[in-house]
């Protein structure tokens, strides 16, 4: 029973080396690995080491993980490369958990426990029903004894990892030094493990149990030299990158319209007949996933899990079939005239949304009584947000009914949100595309760059070289790219695609891998690409009331629900889970002195998600509201790239200029105001303590956000008005990146409608497939 490793014999080394690990993100932990996956057995072997140093010692430990489908009964893996006189990690489940150790052989036969090396399991280890995991912290562990000396695992060069797998079971599962028989399968694979470190912040916050932040952003850590044979990809007549509203949108009117059509998107399934899988214990055996059920949107932000967070944006970001509408609160508002008029920064030619935004509402109505039975629930939110407003003035309405009249009115929130299901784009327009046979749909596939000669586009660099010619997607004779990766993906693409401004260009020239991947520089096309980026500021303010069940903040939803609620839902999708947290939704229109009219919009829901008060207060009772800045904001930020390509605010666009703070702080203060004559209503947050102007001066910026970003590719700045890229011949961008300003609500409503006059501009738009 050895693992007959090899040994001196490693001729693997070097360019003969087929199969090279790279840099990849677990999407459990969000942690970046360097590792590989045998294509034979499908295990995932991974590693990530703290940064080099130049002064003092190198870090002696590593963290890593072994990822294998459920008929592996043992799996094992040598840094070093061998079996002898190396350190052996491996792994097997037993009764739901993982047995592990670190062992060592000096010759072939049953390797021995390893004294030296100190294992920790990390959190997101697991079995599942599919798979078995470990991940783990390895201290001690990058040098050690050997009869003749120390050996290490090269961790500053070239290296070549061994594996070792077997189907038959350990002798004594439940000891983690249990012998067993000689594994049935092993293999090698090149891995340079100078490129294999993350920063020691990352490192740090990996290694004692946090996830999150990882990005790959070196690409492949080396080149492969792969022989034979390239396939070339099929053509298409359209490319849509990004299955967010505006390329679902897109690529079925466009797949509608008769066009040979493939959508790309980075991430995988969301709701359940798309594929998605994901739910927690109480939805099993239906197929309800975490991303169906309106209920759950608060814990998207509570989940140990959570990833379909885009990890290479530092805002959030769905990246997921859906991108923001998979995973958002699907507050839903038509637009209004003001929206798309001329003052908002649209070209004339766009003010008439009206045909688009009936077609919009033909597939996708508005509802703001999700349940299915039609009756609203956990209401007392909206009794006593009415008993505040109505005294100064405010109307109650129907939202929807009138889209253009937004001062001193609210009403119940209204959603996206079709059967009590989440629906948005998803169950609508990629629902019919999918359909169709001239529809492709492409997922786990990452658009990298534009190929272009010059001003025409001829296809789209993916990292998925499988597919042939490299990786790059064509385009029929006469085909065009849409982007529609989102606010921040939009801009990186471009940038990448030597698009943009040129300190954004520089930043991907310095990239080892994306640098060589740019047209050359007399190709370089200058455009505004991330300025003018626009988000809603938004305030919290916490209150109580006797009436109100705070639904324990929706803290349990997930884990542990309200029996009855939970079997309610399953039954017929009714009650509170049928719809998301927002109960009301109020405007007001305020004139500023600079002679601008700008809006104030309320969200006002059942819990909270921090308290900061003085006051004795009863936590059963706690409810919000958010106030927004929307339409009639004059600040402006810049959203791009940093070093490491990771896509990020450069300038924050909240309160830029100091009369959308004074505005935002009239609102506040006339709505609270009126507290005092709803009987039972407190203030909690802020309290005496502080004064509403304190309270906002203080706030923190990052909490400001309200994950609404428009205007990085504005039409009329960086796209015409065809949305087709300026100075290029047949690219375009459909997504929120072209809305100039944020429209007066919660924004998928006008985007969508934008993407469905965008399109439809496309598609009449001369010289197309
Ligand atoms: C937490 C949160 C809550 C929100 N709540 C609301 C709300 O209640 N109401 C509302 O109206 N709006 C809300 N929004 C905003 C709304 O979801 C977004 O405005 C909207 O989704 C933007 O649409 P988009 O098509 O521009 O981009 P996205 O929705 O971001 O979609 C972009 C898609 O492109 C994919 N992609 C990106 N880069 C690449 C690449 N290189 N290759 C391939 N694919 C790529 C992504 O995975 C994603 O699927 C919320 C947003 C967030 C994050
Ligand atoms: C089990 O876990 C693996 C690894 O995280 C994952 O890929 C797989 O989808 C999971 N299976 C199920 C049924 O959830
Ligand atoms: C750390 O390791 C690298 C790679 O082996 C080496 O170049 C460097 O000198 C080491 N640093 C120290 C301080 O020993
Ligand atoms: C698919 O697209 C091709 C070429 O664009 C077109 O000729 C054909 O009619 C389309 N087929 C369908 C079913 O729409
Ligand atoms: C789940 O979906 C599958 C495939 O669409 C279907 O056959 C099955 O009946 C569904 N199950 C439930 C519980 O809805
Ligand atoms: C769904 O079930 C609930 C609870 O039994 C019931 O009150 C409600 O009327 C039902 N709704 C529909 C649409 O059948
Ligand atoms: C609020 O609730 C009270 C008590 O249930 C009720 O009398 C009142 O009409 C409600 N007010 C509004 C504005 O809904
Ligand atoms: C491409 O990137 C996506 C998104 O990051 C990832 O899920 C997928 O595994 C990658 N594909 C390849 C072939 O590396
Ligand atoms: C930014 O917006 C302002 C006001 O709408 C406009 O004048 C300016 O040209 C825009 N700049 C860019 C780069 O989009
Ligand atoms: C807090 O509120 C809950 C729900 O209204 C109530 O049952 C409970 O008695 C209250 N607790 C106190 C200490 O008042
Ligand atoms: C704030 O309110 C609390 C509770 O009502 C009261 O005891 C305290 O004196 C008040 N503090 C100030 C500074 O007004």
């Amino acid at each position: 029973m050895l693992l007959r490793l090899a040994l001196g014999a490693l001729p693997l080394i070097g360019s003969a080396l087929a199969q090279t690990g790279g840099a990849y993100v677990d999407p459990d932990n969000g942690i970046t690995f360097f590792g590989y996956q045998d294509p034979v057995h499908l295990v995932q072997y991974g590693f990530s080491f703290p940064p080099l140093v130049s002064t003092g010692s190198n870090s002696t430990e590593f963290i890593g993980e072994i990822v294998a489908p459920i008929a592996t009964s043992w799996a094992g893996v040598s840094p070093g490369g061998a079996m002898l006189n190396n350190l052996l990690l491996v792994a097997w489940p037993n009764a739901g958990k993982i047995v592990r150790s670190a062992r060592f052989a000096t010759d072939y036969v049953q390797p021995t426990a390893m004294t030296g090396p100190v294992l920790t399991d990390l959190p997101s280890t697991k079995v599942n029903s599919t798979h078995w995991k470990w991940v783990y912290r390895c201290q001690n562990c990058v040098t050690w004894a050997t009869a003749s000396g120390t050996s290490s695992i090269p961790i500053g060069g070239f290296g070549v990892p061994a594996w070792a797998w077997s189907n038959i079971a350990v002798d004594t599962p439940s000891d983690p030094q249990s012998t067993f028989q000689e594994h049935t399968d092993f293999g090698f694979y090149g891995l340079d493990y100078s490129q294999a470190h993350v920063s020691a912040a990352q490192y740090q916050l990996w290694s004692t149990g946090g996830t999150g932040g990882g990005t790959v952003t070196t690409g492949p850590t080396s080149t492969t030299t792969t022989t034979g044979p390239t396939q070339s990809a099929t053509p298409y007549d359209y490319i849509v990158v990004g299955g967010g509203p505006g390329g679902l949108i897109a690529a079925d009117r466009l797949s509608e319209a008769g066009k040979k059509v493939i959508l790309i998107e980075r991430g995988g399934p969301s709701l359940g007949f798309t594929g998605g899988t994901y739910q927690p214990t109480w939805l099993k055996g239906t197929n309800l996933t975490k991303f169906d059920v309106p209920g759950l949107f608060e814990s998207m932000f509570t989940d140990s899990n959570p990833f379909w967070w885009c990890k290479d944006v530092t805002v959030f970001a769905g990246c997921l079939l859906g991108g923001g509408t998979a995973i958002n609160g699907a507050l839903y508002w038509l637009p209004s005239y003001d929206d798309f008029s001329t003052k908002a920064g649209w070209p004339a030619a766009w003010n008439n949304h009206g045909p688009y935004t009936a077609k919009l509402s033909a597939r996708l109505p508005p509802t703001d009584a999700p349940s299915t039975d039609g009756k609203r629930y956990l209401e007392q939110v909206s009794n006593i947000t009415a008993q505040l407003l109505a005294p100064q003035g405010y109307s109650s309405l129907t939202i929807n009914s009138n889209p253009d009249y937004k001062d001193h009115v609210y009403g119940y929130s209204a959603f996206s949100f079709l059967n009590g299901k989440r629906a948005g784009p998803i169950a609508t327009y990629y629902k019919t595309a999918i359909a169709r046979k001239n529809f492709t749909y492409k997922q786990y596939t990452n658009v990298l760059n534009v190929v272009r000669n010059g001003p025409t586009i001829t296809g789209v660099k993916t990292n998925d070289t499988s597919i042939g010619g490299n990786g790059i997607i064509p385009l029929n004779p006469k085909g065009r790219v849409i982007l529609s990766a989102g606010s921040y993906g939009t801009p990186r693409i471009l940038f990448r695609s030597g698009i943009g401004p040129t300190d954004m260009i520089s930043l991907v020239q310095n990239d080892p891998v994306a640098g060589p991947l740019l047209p050359p520089a007399s190709q370089f096309i200058n455009l505004p690409v991330g300025y003018n980026a626009s988000d809603n500021p938004s305030i919290n303010l916490v209150f109580t009331h006797p009436s109100v069940d705070a639904y324990d903040n929706w803290a349990n939803v997930f884990t542990n629900p309200r029996p009855a609620d939970a079997a309610q839902y399953i039954k017929n999708q009714s009650g509170i889970f049928a719809a998301a947290s927002p109960r009301m939704n109020f405007w007001r229109a305020y004139s500023g002195r600079d002679g601008n009219v700008r809006y104030m919009q309320g969200t006002a829901r059942p819990g909270a998600a921090s308290v900061t008060t003085s006051y004795p207060y009863n936590a059963s009772n706690i409810w919000t509201i958010t106030v927004y800045l929307s339409t009639g904001i004059t600040s402006r930020g810049r959203v791009g790239i940093d070093a490491a390509l990771t896509a990020r605010p450069l300038v924050n666009p909240w309160f830029v200029d100091p009369i959308d703070k004074e505005v935002l702080l009239q609102g506040i203060n006339d709505l609270v105001a009126g507290v005092n004559n709803v009987p039972g209503l407190t203030m909690i947050t802020p309290d005496n303590t502080t004064t509403i102007t304190n309270y906002v001066n203080t706030y923190d910026p990052a909490n400001l956000n309200s994950n609404h970003w428009v205007g990085t590719c504005s039409i009329g700045q960086v796209v015409d008005v065809n949305t087709q890229v300026i100075g290029t011949n047949n690219l375009f961008v459909i997504d929120a990146s072209i809305v100039p300003s944020l429209p007066v609500g919660n924004p998928h409503g006008a985007i969508m409608s934008a993407a469905e006059q965008g399109v439809a501009r496309v598609l009449a738009l001369a010289g197309g497939p």
